[in-house]
């Protein structure tokens, strides 16, 4: 008897714990700490949901825009909504204070997406060009719809940033990115340098793909799917796609790449022709010919380097190549006067005499 008089207590103590927390709306209903947050972010599952990503570049910052605890926890469970206490806790404050969880500042950035499609637009750039940051994320959600759980295991929305701010001009980088920079310009330009940068403001959004369109696009050309202006490494690289020349030069398939190999081989050879005829006049000797050939294609080689060191439109380096080919050319320049002296010394002075009295004599002669 007594011991069912204990359970029966025991069974009644929760209850009357819990009661206070449902009838007073709101009383109970705490808003989450950012201890919990950070908690459920460390955790190495929640590595690729961009929310954690967005908490981390916040770090204790609270004041930044979109960087309070609130905000980020709208973004975290009404576009991810992993299966956590922490979104269950933040849906029952919702629920409890819907006006709270709605209030300025404590809505998620807007065009804020999925960490899905943070991911999927990584698939995006990658699968046309292997530009740098893909090696961070491998194995990216090929698809929008990829459930959360799926997620490669890498910081889906800090790797996207990052490749849209070294390539802002890829239509991937439209939505959400651009969207995201330009939805509060004068304040995110301030709160948020690392993430959009100047041009992320100058540019207006083109050809914002739809829903529908980017079905279309991605099966008529495989380029244009992921990219308007395919990306470029600024480095040795061995990809086969890459932009030859002109924008619509791009080797999409193996043997287009091999005739593109073909093409760039007959482009040096011509090239090369034409500096031979230019400057062969006469040597004869197989060794004169071949130490020939090996200072022009060292000559060559030196000059695409320098071009290619130019591509990089770097202002300095620029300049220490013009400075280089100034310092070459004076130094050059009193080498052709010093052999020109020579020319013009007392040897050479003989031979302009002697040929000035050869033509006196064959002026002589014809009269
Ligand atoms: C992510 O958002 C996109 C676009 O809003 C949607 O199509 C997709 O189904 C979402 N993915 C997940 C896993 O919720
Ligand atoms: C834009 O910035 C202002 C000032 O920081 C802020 O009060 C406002 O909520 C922001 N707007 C949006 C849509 O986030």
């Amino acid at each position: 008897m007594a011991v069912v008089a204990l359970l029966a207590l025991l069974a009644l103590v929760p209850a009357a714990q819990a009661r206070p927390s449902t009838s007073p709306p709101g009383s109970a209903a705490v808003a989450l700490t950012r201890d919990a947050l950070a908690a459920f972010c460390s955790s190495s599952t929640s590595a690729s949901l961009g929310a954690c990503s967005l908490l981390s570049q916040c770090g204790t910052s609270t004041t930044k825009l979109y960087c309070s605890t609130l905000s980020l926890l709208y973004a975290l469970c009404n576009y991810d909504n992993p299966t956590t206490d922490v979104c269950t806790q933040y849906q029952t404050y919702c629920t409890a204070k819907p006006s709270a969880c709605r209030a300025d500042g404590n809505t998620a950035w807007p065009a804020w997406s999925n960490s899905t499609v943070f991911q999927n637009q990584i698939y995006r750039m990658c699968k046309v060009h292997n530009m740098e940051g893909c090696e961070k994320c491998t194995n990216p959600a090929s698809s929008p719809s990829v459930p959360i759980t799926q997620l490669a295991n890498c910081d889906s929305f800090s790797v996207y940033v990052a490749m849209c701010r070294s390539m802002p001009e890829m239509t991937v980088c439209n939505v959400p990115w651009i969207k995201m920079c330009q939805s509060n310009s004068s304040t995110t330009k301030a709160n948020f340098p690392q993430i959009c940068p100047a041009a992320a403001f100058e540019r207006s959004i083109t050809a914002t793909p739809t829903a529908s369109a980017v079905p279309a696009v991605a099966t008529t050309v495989n380029l244009d799917d992921a990219s308007g202006l395919p990306p470029m490494r600024m480095y040795f690289h061995q990809d086969t796609t890459g932009i030859l020349l002109f924008r619509a030069w791009v080797p999409c398939t193996t043997g287009a790449y091999v005739g593109s190999c073909f093409g760039v081989f007959a482009l040096s050879l011509a090239s090369s022709a034409f500096h031979l005829t230019a400057t062969t006049a006469g040597a004869r000797r197989e060794l004169l010919i071949a130490g020939r050939a090996a200072v022009v294609t060292a000559q060559i080689a030196l000059s695409y380097a320098a071009m290619l060191v130019v591509m990089s439109y770097n202002v300095v380096w620029c300049a220490m190549l013009l400075l280089g080919a100034f310092t070459a050319h004076v130094a050059l320049s009193r080498g052709d006067e010093n052999t020109r002296r020579a020319e013009w010394g007392p040897v050479a002075t003989q031979e302009r005499d002697k040929s000035a009295v050869d033509s006196r004599i064959s002026l002589a002669d014809e009269q």
